[in-house]
């Protein structure tokens, strides 16, 4: 089951769900659906509208999903990640905190996003 709290400046909800085998939900598709108000625009990792940061409510036992090719190539390309961030996080076997939510394929995962529901991101 993924639980996943969103957290923003006078909004907290925490939402459960089963993750049905091989099905790819995005955290985006998931805070939509449940009425969770991240900024979007081009759902497809090109803008950064929807920068979120994604920490483990259970540190070390559920990790995070690893960073896609686009959430890589975006977040260092706009200075929110660097490529020596990256690779000392995978060194620690975790992914980096900052995220795409539309990006973002969710598993059975305990997880925390924290997000800013105003211009500017995260
Ligand atoms: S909505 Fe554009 S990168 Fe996610």
């Amino acid at each position: 089951m993924a639980i996943i709290r969103f957290v923003a400046p006078g909004f907290d909800k925490t939402i459960r769900f089963d993750v049905a085998a091989g099905e790819r939900r995005t955290l985006l598709a998931v805070a939509k659906d449940s009425g969770v108000p991240i900024l979007f625009n081009c759902e497809s990792g090109d803008c950064s509208a929807c920068v979120v940061h994604v920490e483990t409510r259970a540190p070390g036992t559920l990790p995070i999903a690893p960073l896609t090719e686009k959430e890589r190539f975006l977040l260092t390309a706009i200075g929110l990640l660097t490529e020596p961030e990256i690779q000392a996080a995978e060194r620690q076997g975790i992914s980096a905190d900052v995220r795409l939510a539309c990006q973002y394929a969710l598993g059975d995962e305990e997880i925390v996003v924290l997000f800013n529901n105003d211009l500017g991101g995260a």
